[in-house]
């Protein structure tokens, strides 16, 4: 009687720790974890925790010089290379991961950013046209590659989710963020269109989260990025937002809690977004 009573005690708290089953029996696709810091491997921890089946992809490259193995180790994924911006690569991508999945899939992660200007150290008065295109396509463009795909395989089942990560930068000047600035803000304008298409043909939805400023290998790779780091944790009244917690976000926005949530740019941020100007930003310059 009193092991049964502790064997339910220790159940009830595993249960806890694992989850809440919110995406069980949903299947889906993770682009760009690359290592432990990606906001994409924190989704795919989070992911597996409430009991969902996934693919993990990235580019050849990528898979290469990261760890995702061991990711797909611990979420028990099968990892599919795909470059985002090779549509070819994009449908066999599909193609293959509802094979692996064994039916269509219920959400996708776009968490992809790179520009070759940034990484170059190009100012934004100094970029270089085929760096800006690649850096339009990768970041940007890619996310309608994907949605087109997915659209035309038929792979995406209704109320399904898709969610593309964005920054601020798309909307009020950051001049560190460079033509990402561009990127982001093509990202955010196919949310809203294609989320009207994908809703009206296959009750999918579509929708983007503007994240706080967090220490990834993209994240890291913007200009004086401690700084910027610093600056909008004082101007956040509830603080930067982790990884972890844009993760939780996510999985929520994958589950059936937000199914006539579409075509929206959601801000993730602390409460940023919306102040002008906060006391601790102002007691900095108070001599
Ligand atoms: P990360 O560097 O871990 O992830 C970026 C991913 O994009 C990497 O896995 C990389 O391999 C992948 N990628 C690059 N080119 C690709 C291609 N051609 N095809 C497929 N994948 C490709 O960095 P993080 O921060 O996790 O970035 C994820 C998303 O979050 C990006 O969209 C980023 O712009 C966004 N974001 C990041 C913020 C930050 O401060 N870290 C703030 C707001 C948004």
């Amino acid at each position: 009687m009193l092991w049964d009573r502790f064997k339910d005690y220790l159940c009830q708290n595993l249960k806890n720790t694992m989850g809440h089953d919110l995406l069980k029996g949903k299947k889906g696709i993770i682009f760009g974890a690359l290592d432990e810091k990606s906001i994409a491997w924190k989704v795919a921890l989070k992911a597996h925790e409430e009991g969902a089946q996934f693919v993990l992809t990235n580019t050849a490259l990528a898979l290469r010089m990261g760890t995702i193995n061991q990711l797909a180790e611990a979420c028990k994924a099968t990892v599919i290379p795909s470059d985002v911006t090779i549509v070819e690569e994009l449908e066999t991508l599909f193609t293959e991961s509802t094979k692996a999945l064994g039916g269509k899939l219920d959400f996708v992660l776009h968490s992809v950013g790179m520009s070759p200007n940034l990484r170059k150290k190009r100012p934004y008065n100094d970029l270089n046209y085929d760096f800006f295109l690649k850096t339009l396509d990768i970041s940007g463009i890619s996310l309608h590659k994907v949605l087109q795909t997915a659209l035309k395989q038929d792979a995406i089942n209704e109320w399904g989710s898709v969610v593309a990560l964005t920054y601020i930068a798309s909307q009020r000047v950051f001049p560190d963020y460079g033509d990402m600035a561009q990127a982001k803000a093509v990202l955010e304008s196919i949310v809203k269109s294609f989320g009207y298409q994908y809703g009206i043909a296959k009750k999918v939805r579509v929708n983007s989260v503007s994240q706080s400023p967090t220490y990834t290998t993209a994240g890291s790779g913007v200009g004086g990025f401690d700084a910027f780091y610093d600056y909008a944790e004082k101007m956040s009244p509830l603080g930067n937002a982790t990884a972890e917690e844009c993760a939780n976000y996510c999985i929520s926005l994958f589950s059936d809690y937000t199914r006539k949530v579409t075509m929206q740019n959601l801000f993730h941020d602390g409460g940023f977004s919306f102040t002008g100007i906060s006391s601790a930003v102002m007691d900095s310059f108070k001599g």
